[in-house]
């Protein structure tokens, strides 16, 4: 009986895809990203895409040009890009060599597991998200410095120039930088006790000049004293002035100490001759996405359809396990003892995959659901670059929330992360994304806050094949994992790889949120086999690279989601 439900449910499941590929018009056909022969950058803004692509002109390699766009970054996209946050690096160079930089930011010395928690052992609301206390020890600087010390090539002062020119001279707004700065006008006082330079008593508006004076100083710091300028002397002195104002921990003992550390990283084969390079703890993404990848390998994609009910079944079945697993078993790999080779292992994955039913779907509702309000958030940003020699560096830095913590660091002139919120702030609790951890991820001293950045880069048959990363809090992870899909699987064009409507889910909440445009006949489907469905605006923002069959460079931005996504080449 059991049987023959389930073939009559596949048979329903397999007529329903078939129609929902005649009926599904929502995806665009925007061809072809940004062709170039020589290089590649593609960021979440114009200016900072400019800078990299200059550096690459001038002969700099595509770990210089990273260097100068996080630091453009931080200046033209103060929401996100950053000197007052963390991210992940990780490369491919041209001979074949691979790495990964891990300067995610890190619990003050002065942490404790309860010390966003009141007396009764609940979280207390915001804590950990705005003001002095949510902040974690800043590593974008020492992130930079180290990619200078081990790959940079052009002189250092030249690579920061840029920055600071931009700051210093001004530059004009886009209409998003406009309404970012204008909806956080209440908050940005707030916070700060008061109004900072970037208060205005009139809205900002598209093409009004912005100057960032104070941060144009802090930048020359860093160009003349390298890390020093920013972990030591005055800038060190003003975060821990700013802290002492409101309530915050980080100390200057706790910036000089701030290392950037590398790591090996995550590397799984996909298929036939695909593999898989992606960021290890402390971000789950590279682990998560591996998991993805290996279990995916069992499935044939392009069958099953994009964005069929079968395929967005599928897809879910596998992220619930991951998740799951990120929740439990993942943390700082410098505190806690992760489970590496058994998350990756053939075995352990069959089982845990082996329990995926295509005719319903599994519950996961063992532990109660956490609220999530919102995941759409583009608060992270990612680039992606390639250079003439083929080295290729795929970088997702972020502040976690808009503008972190949105205390500005008075007289320095920059923005301090919230990134104290990643933590697990209590077993079972879930954070803004509704990701919940455990032990693995609770707050200690020096320790990093679990992240689901995904910075990524893909092989073919050996060779250099894709450079792939985006925002989105948790939906990162699955975002790049649906983009891989969609070229190497679906066989789309990596335009339109982006471009392509997403779903994500994740454990718990036991929820598919889908961005508006797929289809309403396979949403009635995924309802009907158990799944409940949130639609929303939209998931990340991708910013990715092709390297295509003839060797040409294709610079594919997420042009059709908010924000200002710039592919440029030469
Ligand atoms: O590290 C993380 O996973 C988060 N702090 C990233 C935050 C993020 O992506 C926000 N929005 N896009």
């Amino acid at each position: 009986m059991k049987r023959k439900i389930y073939w009559i449910l596949t048979a329903f499941l397999f007529v329903i895809s078939c129609r929902e590929q005649a009926t599904d018009t929502t995806q665009k056909k925007i061809a072809t990203g940004v062709l170039a022969k020589n290089g590649v950058v593609v960021t979440a803004h114009p200016l900072a895409t400019q800078v990299g692509i200059d550096i690459l002109k001038k002969g700099g390699n595509a770990f210089d040009a990273a260097i100068a766009v996080q630091y453009a970054l931080a200046v033209v996209l103060p929401k996100a890009g950053n000197i007052g946050g963390g991210g992940f690096l990780v490369y491919r160079k041209s001979d074949g060599e691979t790495g990964s930089l891990d300067f995610r930011e890190k619990a003050p010395s002065a942490a404790n597991k309860d010390m966003y928690l009141d007396g009764e052992g609940n979280p207390i609301s915001d804590l950990s998200k705005r003001g002095h206390l949510a902040a974690g020890v800043p590593g974008t600087v020492a992130g930079m410095d180290e990619t200078y010390a081990k790959f940079g090539s052009l002189p250092f002062k030249q690579l920061m120039q840029p920055s600071i020119d931009l700051a210093d001279q001004g530059f004009l707004l886009t209409e998003y930088d406009a309404s970012l700065l204008n909806r956080f006008q209440d908050a940005f006082k707030e916070v700060n006790n008061g109004s900072i330079y970037l208060n205005k008593e009139t809205p900002f508006a598209e093409s009004d000049s912005i100057y960032h004076k104070d941060l144009a100083k802090t930048l020359s710091l860093i160009r003349d004293n390298r890390r020093d300028g920013f972990y030591k002397g005055e800038t060190a002195l003003l975060i821990e002035k700013e802290m002492q104002k409101g309530g915050g921990i980080i100390t200057q003992e706790d910036l000089a100490n701030y290392e950037a550390t590398w790591r090996a990283p995550i590397e799984v084969n996909f298929k036939d001759g695909y593999k898989i390079i992606s960021m290890p703890p402390s971000s789950s993404g590279g682990v998560a996405l591996a998991q993805l990848m290996l279990g995916s390998a069992n499935y044939d994609f392009k069958a099953m359809g994009l964005n069929t009910a079968k395929s967005i079944h599928v897809m879910t079945e596998l992220q619930r396990r991951v998740y799951a697993d990120r929740a439990t078993h993942l943390g700082d790999m410098d505190f806690y003892d992760v489970p590496l080779a058994m998350l990756l292992d053939d075995t352990y994955l069959s089982e845990r995959y082996g329990t995926i039913s295509l005719d319903s779907a599994t519950s996961s509702q063992e532990i109660k659901a956490g609220e999530v309000t919102t995941i759409e958030s583009f608060e992270t940003t990612h680039f992606s670059i390639v250079d003439k020699e083929g080295n290729a560096v795929s970088v997702t830095t972020t502040l976690n929330s808009y503008f972190g913590c949105k205390v500005l660091v008075e007289g320095a002139g920059f923005f301090l992360n919230n990134e104290m919120d990643d933590f697990s702030v209590k077993p079972g609790v879930p954070n803004q994304f509704g990701l919940v951890g455990a032990e693995a991820n609770a707050i200690q001293p020096g320790k990093r806050m679990l992240s689901s950045m995904t910075p990524t880069i893909v092989e073919k048959e050996g060779k250099l094949f894709m450079v792939v990363g985006t925002p989105g809090g948790s939906t990162i992870i699955t975002n790049v994992y649906q983009v891989i899909l969609n070229v190497v699987e679906h066989g789309l064009p990596i335009q339109e790889a982006v471009n392509a409507k997403k779903i994500h889910s994740q454990w718990l909440p036991d929820q598919i949120i889908v961005e508006k445009g797929i289809n309403s006949l396979t949403l009635d489907t995924l309802r009907t086999i158990g799944h409940e469905i949130r639609e929303i605006e939209q998931i990340g923002r991708i910013e990715a690279i092709l390297v295509r069959e003839d060797g040409m460079l294709e610079g594919a931005a997420d042009i059709t989601r908010t924000g200002d996504a710039t592919a440029m080449g030469y």
